[in-house]
């Protein structure tokens, strides 16, 4: 028998198991040191890897018959590389209202203007000399220190208006922040655009009015354009009454992209009048890879685009089908998308190399979802140029999260000149590693080095290479 709820179709399952197997939370914090290595680790990998995800402290206590992988509390998972060492494993909660009462400990410090209570579970990142738990939705930034503990939430000091995201896109000309970001009750009827400058301060912040509440998860980010998902999977007060996550397939709102000008100084000069809005198949994109545009004008993007989302799966983003990558080519003038597939079989988490954001880029990063938990998640390679796709094979049972691409210090200058960081989750023996990749010999040598980590990653989001450059350790 499968639960109907109000707005859907039928669902998949009467409860959720996205607590269980490689989804089910760890429940320690744990500390550990001079992790083994095998291989080598490259000395010049200087920084923590750290990646964020749904942990839910009280999953004992959890509705499986309501519950959604992207609701529960978040947990960093971070490793942190000097000199070729694995110097340290630490996970930790995210701080939030919730955790501290769940502690017997005052809030954390730090406005919450929507009075989120679980804490960011979505993405983590270096930025304005300081790491940072990002989510959509409404909820504040939450501060962490260098190793990996709440210092509370923090607004960008002050300056922004509402909610922020986990998906800002850096302009790598200025080192500024643009966001597309959405508040789930409390706006229900326009999304925001925001630009952080690099001393961490929201420095424009412009209201974009929507027929619908869509949810905006990324963005994309061009020379000339600022770019806005409006896609119908949208919330719905009557599944939300339900004590569900709100968020349904909407087929009949329809899909559509908006292109808004970064006119004037620093790219605040367009007004929500100026969006060019153009129709594209009805889809659903989590994750852009990367945006730019052509001499005469066109737009290029690359995204993981699924048929559907939250149809008749309300609880997690994959059975309904796997995402597939595709390159949209844009006209403005015209108001048109042409879709080319680049490859039919299971992509997400697309990542490239962040200096040639928003520029022409020739290669991108995937990792390739399976829904049968005994198959692994390989890591793909994509040449865009040449079509070619390889594959790095985890192994049976090992699956790879989202790639973070590292570029190599005084390298030969070439795009794939670099390495691919992640963590690998063990399926059939419930271990976890993290894993450096060689991204431009990829699948011709195995790992360059591979850390086993003191306990199991569970599946997550987002994660980030925080460099000691951009982020110092405390002395
Ligand atoms: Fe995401």
């Amino acid at each position: 028998m499968s639960t109907a709820v109000p707005g859907s179709a039928t669902s998949f399952a009467d409860v959720s198991d996205y607590v269980s197997g490689p989804y089910a939370p760890v429940a320690d914090e744990i500390t550990a040191v001079d992790l083994p290595v095998e291989g080598e680790l490259p000395a010049e990998l200087n920084g923590r890897y750290v990646r964020n995800g749904p942990n839910p402290a009280d999953v004992g206590s959890l509705d499986l018959r309501a519950h959604h992988w992207f609701v529960g509390d978040g947990m960093v998972h971070g490793v942190r590389l000097r000199d070729g060492r694995a110097e340290w494993y630490r996970n930790r909660f995210v701080g939030s209202a919730k955790m501290s009462a769940a502690r017997g400990l005052p809030d954390i410090p730090g406005p919450n203007w929507s009075g989120n209570q679980v804490g960011p579970n979505t993405s983590v990142a270096g930025f304005a000399g300081t790491t940072w738990a990002v989510v959509e939705a409404g909820g504040c930034p939450v501060e962490l220190d260098y190793e990996l503990e709440t210092l509370g939430r923090n607004d960008f000091y002050g300056t922004l208006p509402g909610a922020f995201t986990a998906h800002p896109k850096r302009d790598p000309s200025t080192g500024e922040l643009h966001a597309m970001v959405y508040a789930w009750a409390q706006w229900m009827d326009h999304v925001q655009y925001i630009v952080v400058g690099v001393d961490g301060r929201v420095r424009h912040a412009l209201d974009i009015p929507l027929s619908g509440m869509t949810m905006l998860h990324d963005m994309s980010l061009t020379p000339n354009w600022a770019i806005i998902y409006d896609q119908p999977c949208t919330a719905d007060i009557d599944v939300a009454m339900t004590g569900q996550f709100p968020f349904r397939w909407n087929p009949d709102y329809g899909n559509r992209i908006g292109l808004l000008p970064r006119t004037g100084e620093g790219g605040t000069g367009a007004s929500a009048a100026d969006i060019i809005w153009i129709d594209v198949p009805l889809g659903y994109v989590f994750h852009p890879l990367n945006a730019f545009e052509r001499d005469d004008g066109t737009v290029v993007i690359d995204v993981c685009n699924y048929q559907k989302m939250f149809a008749a799966d309300v609880f997690g983003p994959f059975r309904d089908g796997l995402s597939r990558l595709e390159r949209w080519d844009i006209d403005p003038g015209r108001r048109s998308c042409s879709v080319t597939v680049v490859d039919e079989t299971p992509n997400e988490f697309p990542v490239h190399r962040g200096s040639v954001g928003l520029q022409e880029h020739r290669y991108g990063y995937c990792s390739a979802p399976s829904l049968d938990r005994s198959q692994g998640w390989p890591t793909l390679k994509h040449d865009l140029l040449t079509g070619e796709r390889r594959i790095f094979d985890h192994g049976p049972g090992r699956a790879a999260g989202e790639p973070a691409f590292v570029g190599r210090t005084g390298g030969d200058g070439a795009e794939d000149d670099g390495w691919l960081v992640t963590f690998v989750h063990d399926m059939v023996d419930g271990t976890a590693e993290f894993v450096v990749m060689d991204a431009q010999e990829f699948d011709r040598r195995g790992y360059v080095a591979r850390v086993s980590l003191p306990q199991r990653v569970p599946f997550g989001f987002h994660g980030n290479w925080i460099s000691d450059e951009s982020v110092p350790p405390p002395n």
